[in-house]
């Protein structure tokens, strides 16, 4: 059968979708983002990529984050994003927010990683080319480079978007001082700090135990979190053992050494407070880190649609009690 010509649902933006504002900025970020980093690359079907790229955008979910080197192999997402652009998705680019990186290992040799300007420039050139895209809506520093002038860095960031590569520009993983250094610096420069993009669920709070939240939000900065569902611990993904299919039978990113059987006895309990709620783990864990304005966005991964499904579900209810907020505090911190 020859595929269809994609057109999006008519009702995308009524399906229970919010939208947040980013910082003090113009931009509206949808409360769920979709992550490219597993699952996208030349590994995987790309029909399977389509369809969860499909089923994110009928849903009026807007934001779609990458990186160079997601895959595998690295690029591969971005190619594979290319590729739906290309076919499906090209007509309706004004109403998507797309993001890149570059911070980590992309090529070999001395400029293939961290943060000079050479790298930078040159992988976001490779990465709108992947990407069959003129420019992307948001292009971060992956990473916080202790060796590199923090000045060449953020200026990079400055000139990329003056050569009209990138609309905003945004930070992931900087400590609390380079960020504070990189607020100050780029708003000098009239190219406000958009986003901080940093890894925030249940289960790790840095963002909020070191500041990094509320500095962003005093400097009028969106905080966006990777890994909500630390990479899928926080879902029904792992209550009963450990899926053939799943991240962690990959032993890549998310080791089966991490399910203690302390973790596995915390996941359970959170899992019954969240039957209590009416949710899924994977959807309170995502509601959880919705509760205030402290967060604009959650980027979540997925390896189906049908957990795209599961995980939209957590806008039916970001609300916590206070009863509820300090059970889940002390089921984390007895773990
Ligand atoms: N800035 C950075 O340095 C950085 C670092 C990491 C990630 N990120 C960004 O954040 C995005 C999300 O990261 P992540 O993939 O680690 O996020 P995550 O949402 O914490 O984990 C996603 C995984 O959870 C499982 N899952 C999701 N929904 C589920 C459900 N309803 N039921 C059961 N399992 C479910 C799936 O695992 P299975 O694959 O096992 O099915 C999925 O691949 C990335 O794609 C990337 O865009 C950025």
């Amino acid at each position: 059968m020859i595929n269809p010509v994609y057109s999006p649902s008519p009702e995308r933006y009524d399906s229970g979708i919010r939208y947040r504002r980013c910082g003090r900025s113009g931009v509206l970020l949808p409360e769920i983002s979709l992550g490219f980093w597993h699952n996208f690359g030349d590994v995987n079907p790309l029909a399977n990529s389509m369809e969860m790229a499909y089923y994110a955008f009928d849903h009026g979910i807007t934001h779609f984050d990458l990186a160079n080197n997601y895959g595998p192999s690295y690029g591969s997402a971005e190619e594979t994003f290319g590729q739906i652009m290309r076919k499906s998705f090209a007509p309706f680019r004004d109403e998507m927010f797309i993001s890149s990186k570059a911070g980590h290992d992309m090529w070999p040799g001395p400029y293939g990683e961290w943060g000079s300007r050479k790298y930078l420039i040159a992988s976001l050139d490779q990465s709108l080319k992947r990407m069959n895209l003129d420019y992307v809506d948001l292009f971060y520093s992956h990473r916080f480079d202790p060796n590199t002038p923090l000045e060449e860095t953020l200026q990079a960031l400055v000139d990329i978007v003056r050569a009209g590569k990138a609309l905003y520009v945004g930070i992931s993983k900087y400590p609390p001082e380079a960020a504070s250094f990189a607020y100050k610096y780029l708003k000098d420069r009239d190219v406000p700090c958009l986003i901080y993009q940093g890894r925030y669920n249940i289960l790790n709070r840095e963002p909020q135990t070191d500041g990094i939240l509320e500095q962003a939000k005093g400097n009028g900065v969106g905080f966006i979190s990777f890994s909500p569902l630390a990479q899928g611990l926080l879902s029904g993904r792992y209550l009963d053992g450990i899926p053939s299919d799943s991240r962690m039978a990959r032993e890549y990113s998310l080791k089966s050494s991490t399910l203690t059987p302390e973790l596995h006895s915390t996941l359970v309990k959170l899992n019954e407070v969240a039957s209590r709620r009416g949710q899924s783990l994977a959807q309170m864990a995502l509601a959880w880190c919705l509760k205030d304005d402290l967060v604009t966005s959650v980027i979540v991964g997925a390896s189906r649609v049908e957990q795209l499904e599961d995980d939209f579900k957590a806008l039916e209810n970001t609300s916590f009690s206070p009863e509820e907020l300090d059970e889940i505090d002390e089921i984390v911190s007895s773990c």
